[in-house]
């Protein structure tokens, strides 16, 4: 999770352009740099570490352009050098960027062979080259980038200028966030509106797919297929608020959209993305002895465990107990010696989890925690910390943290599977690949919500919801009843879709909408037969899948089609319906969606 920042200016930019940096910090801070256009000519500083060393660097060598763009890295691809520092550039481009490019081995092979010299480890300059070779065969810097924007695959906010253009900027977004800021006379871009405070309180969000072009006295947006897009300019109130909502009615709204970055930035934590590798920071616990893991957790961090319960088993092959927080701490359960125990938890805070976690450490039990708030005291009482990156999460009902800990658990999975020989380097290198396009796939999914509002229609008038899935998809459907019940105060039910016969299908009639969670994966048949139960009995289905209608052989009343994934990595994606469907719902009944009744977001009591 990188932040950027652009200015155009008819004054020098280069101090602005490291006020706007220094509020963005927080994103990430071990390298930074800005470059202008000044007479023409692409100039540019980085320096390692802090903005401070950015800030002497200028002091001592300055940059006088009165257009220009910077960048706070968080390091992804490549080592926290300056030499991967942003921006890149080649003599006629220069670029920021924030996310990931999945596909820039290729495109870099392809470039390489056409003759362009790549100079840093980083996915960006990809980016870089393939606009300067549109240039270099005579497209104008607007198609260029529209044609090397098509290449790419993955989530990205980008920021671009050209040489011999002072007053012409380029951005794009896909996953990863941008907001245009309006000024008299003058123009900005920032990873968010805290950025931009200090210089104008109106902006613009741009949406999932847009590009922008940005001059002195305004700027043209696109949508995803190029048309002329309008996007309201909004007041912001990032000066009032440290965080704010962006341009979304509600913070779960914003912390849904937030996903296919922060899951980025948890990734980048654990896998070395350029080698395609798993890279656990070094947890001192010896991985491939651990006998028995055990894990607990409250609520929706409880789900996130029971997913890594079959991760564990089917790709570390290492037995896992899971049981929730509440019960286990006075379940007197006897554990292994040199048991591993782990604990999932957003805010580090919730009383059962922390008094499950000392029951182990007495057990003799070495102790992980999923941890979302670093300083927290599930993490100060850890022997290791495995940290989410999804940043502050003011919604009561947790999304982006849920699947930041399925994102951390997932490359957990993978560590133990290596460290224990169930995992060949070729299959590593296949989920790795698998995790990497988690991010993209989550933001395609962003795209267009009216299917939910449609769907949320039909909820709202219901008494009873009941979700169903097998194997790997039964977290994710309690996990699904549990986001409903709690911000539209519905009655909804997660089941195992094979425990339907043994009761629950006694409920089941035309009025009660059955929501399956069905990848058509190595269960898929199965769950098939189950939704024909409930057909039969005249249940309205709502199927959340990849398959197709004619698979299923039964009427549907909505399909929420999903992109093909692996199996491995369908829990994270498939949690993106799961929560828009809550959302909408409550936004239909009108409740308030952030803070729920009764509920509270650290629950510190048992
Ligand atoms: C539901 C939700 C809760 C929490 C639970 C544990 O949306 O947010 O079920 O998951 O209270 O909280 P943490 O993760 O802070 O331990």
């Amino acid at each position: 999770m990188c932040g950027i920042v652009g200015i155009l200016s008819t004054e020098p930019v280069a101090l602005d352009l490291v006020d706007a940096l220094r509020r963005l910090e927080y994103r990430g801070y071990d390298s930074a740099g800005i470059a202008t256009v000044e007479n023409g000519h692409l100039g540019r500083r980085r320096a390692e570490g802090k903005l401070r060393n950015l800030e002497s660097r200028l002091a001592s060598e300055p940059l006088n352009g009165h257009i220009g763009i910077g960048h706070t890295r968080w390091a992804t691809h490549g080592r926290p050098i300056e030499r991967n520092a942003h921006p890149h550039m080649t003599p006629r481009v220069s670029v920021v960027h924030n996310g990931i490019i999945e596909n820039f081995r290729e495109l870099r092979e392809e470039l390489t062979a056409a003759g362009h010299v790549f100079e840093t480890e980083t996915d960006t300059e990809t980016v870089v080259h393939l606009i300067t070779d549109q240039m270099d065969k005579g497209a104008g810097p607007i198609d260029a980038v529209k044609s090397a924007l098509k290449r790419l695959h993955g989530a990205f906010a980008l920021a671009i200028i050209f040489a011999g253009e002072d007053n012409l900027m380029m951005a794009a977004r896909l996953g990863s966030p941008l907001v245009v800021g309006h000024g008299e006379g003058r123009m900005f871009l920032g990873s968010d509106a805290i950025a931009l405070a200090p210089f104008t309180d109106t902006v613009t969000y741009l949406e999932e797919g847009d590009f922008a072009v940005l001059r002195n006295d305004g700027v043209e947006i696109f949508d995803r297929d190029e048309n002329p897009a309008q996007r309201v300019p909004i007041k912001s109130q990032a000066n009032a608020l440290l965080v704010d909502k962006g341009n979304h009615r509600h913070f779960m709204a914003k912390e849904i959209h937030e996903q296919p970055e922060v899951i980025s930035h948890t990734l980048a934590h654990y896998l070395d993305m350029a080698e395609g590798r798993i890279h656990l920071p070094d947890i001192g616990i010896d991985l491939s002895s651990v006998p028995r893991v055990t894990i607990s957790a409250c609520g929706t961090a409880y789900y996130a465990g029971l997913v890594a319960k079959y991760w564990i088993e089917r790709y570390a092959r290492v037995p896992v107990e899971i049981d929730i927080a509440s019960e286990l701490r006075y379940r007197e359960a006897p554990l292994p010696q040199g048991g591993l125990a782990i604990f999932v938890s957003q805010s580090g805070e919730t009383a059962d989890t922390l008094a499950t976690l000392r029951y182990c450490k007495e057990q003799g039990q070495r102790i992980a925690a999923v941890v979302n708030v670093r300083t927290s005291t599930i993490a100060r009482e850890s022997d290791v910390v495995l940290p989410t990156l999804a940043g502050p999460e003011i919604g009561v009902a947790s999304t982006k943290a849920f699947t930041c800990q399925l994102t951390a658990l997932a490359c957990f999975t993978l560590a133990l599977g290596r460290a224990r020989g169930t995992i060949d380097e070729a299959t590593e290198r296949t989920l790795v690949k698998e995790l990497m396009e988690v991010p993209r796939q989550i933001a395609d999914q962003l795209f267009d919500e009216t299917q939910y509002e449609h769907l949320a229609h039909l909820l709202a008038k219901s008494n009873d919801v009941l979700y169903l899935g097998r194997g790997i998809s039964f977290p994710l459907a309690m996990e699904g009843a549990l986001k409903l019940k709690e911000i539209s105060y519905l009655h909804a039910e997660g089941y195992a879709a094979g425990e339907l016969k043994h009761g629950p299908i006694a409920l089941i009639d035309e009025k009660v909408p059955v929501i399956i969670v069905a990848p058509r994966d190595g269960l898929f048949e199965k769950t098939i037969s189950n939704m024909q139960e409930v057909a039969a009995r005249g249940g309205q289905i709502v199927m959340i899948s990849n398959a197709l209608d004619d698979d299923v052989g039964c009427p549907l009343t909505a399909h929420i089609r999903m992109p093909d994934a692996h199996d491995f990595t369908n829990p994270i994606i498939y949690a993106v319906p799961i929560q828009l469907i809550a959302y909408h719902t409550a936004v239909q009944m009108g409740t308030d969606v952030d803070q729920p009744r009764n509920l509270a977001k650290s629950v510190t009591v048992e």
